[in-house]
């Protein structure tokens, strides 16, 4: 009785780590940590998050079990954030929108045409300016481990083709739950409403919203485009996804799991970046098959829309000035 009693207790969830008495091998405990991912199974972000856990597991021999939940199965991302604040739980990769929601600095990697194309992303990212920014969410209970890539996001809707910046008038856009981005649509004319990336389709099949905006493999994987058929290849923003740890579960490893931790999380963003650029040309050829009508700008248009951007570096560059001008200057 005794003895299943403590095995109950040891298996009690402690904020979201679980404990579980190891099998046999002189009473060493396996840690069981929670990952939280909002895309599906077969998606590149979930499948580098299977890939983190199996390093972690092979690499502490079994002491740290990595459990992926995908398909935001335990929130949807601005409650994931708060919830490895407190340590319920432990791991998860999001979006910078909402995660700058909680650490301001952020918005600046996400301003509208802030980098050139993505090599220009990545040099910034994988150098000292990103290695700050990833620093940055530790001020919030939150540890940074890596970059993911998310590609370039783009509008679209149900309602007409747009080749103009006058076209996008009017529209009635989700974004996601950020202040910049709620800013940045309406900048551009249309009328945004935040909402969850879940309730998207939805909101589209229902006429809530006109349109959302997402990068091919979201517009793809979520159906999107069977209910908002018109793209524009705008490339508005380029935002990148962090990969992170709860502060107070990194405070209960030990420094040799720390740094297997880490270093899990940097092959995994590797990992990452080579699924999502096939996933992106897949995804790109099966919304054009399934019907979806996609428009470009004419350099012109895409420069008016660059020049209505401009509100937000003033408004979300104010104290970063040196910061943005070393991410343009990097060729
Ligand atoms: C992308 C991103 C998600 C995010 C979504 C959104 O798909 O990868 O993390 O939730 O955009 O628009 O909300």
């Amino acid at each position: 009785m005794k003895k299943i009693i403590f095995t109950l207790l040891a298996l009690s969830v402690l904020g979201g780590t679980v404990f579980a008495s190891g099998s046999g091998d002189k009473g060493s405990k396996t840690m069981v940590l929670r990952y939280a991912e909002n895309q599906p199974q077969d998606y590149p972000t979930t499948q580098a998050a299977y890939k983190f856990a199996e390093l972690v597991e092979q690499r502490t021999d079994g002491r740290i079990k990595v459990e992926v939940y995908y398909g935001a199965q335990l929130g949807d991302e601005k409650s994931v954030i708060e919830q490895l604040q407190f340590g319920a739980i432990d791991f998860t990769r999001v979006s910078l929108s909402p995660l700058a929601e909680f650490s301001k600095a952020l918005n600046v990697l996400q301003l509208p045409y802030l980098y050139r194309d993505p090599e220009h992303m990545w040099k910034v990212l994988d150098g000292s300016i990103g290695d700050t920014f990833l620093k940055s969410v530790e001020s919030n209970n939150l540890i940074g481990l890596s970059w993911f890539d998310a590609g370039a996001r783009n509008f679209y809707n149900s309602v007409r083709p747009v080749t103009s910046l006058a076209d996008m008038k009017g529209l009635k856009i989700r974004v996601q739950e950020s202040q910049q981005m709620m800013d940045m649509v309406q900048a551009l004319g249309a009328n945004p409403t935040p909402m969850a990336y879940g309730e998207v389709y939805s909101g589209l099949q229902t006429g809530v919203i006109d349109g959302a905006e997402n990068n091919w493999p979201s517009y793809e994987s979520t159906s999107h485009f069977e209910v908002a058929k018109y793209f524009v290849l705008d490339e508005h923003t380029r935002v990148p996804e962090m990969q992170m740890i709860s502060a107070l579960t990194w405070k209960k490893l030990s420094a040799e799991d720390q740094k297997i931790i880490r270093e899990a999380a940097l092959e995994s963003a590797k990992i990452e970046r080579e699924l999502w650029a096939a996933k992106e040309n897949a995804s790109e050829a099966k919304v054009k098959a399934g019907g979806a009508v996609v428009t470009e700008l004419s350099a012109a248009e895409k420069q008016k829309f660059q020049d209505a951007m401009a509100p937000l570096y003033k408004k979300y560059g104010a104290g970063y000035e040196s910061v943005i001008a070393d991410i343009q200057a990097i060729k």
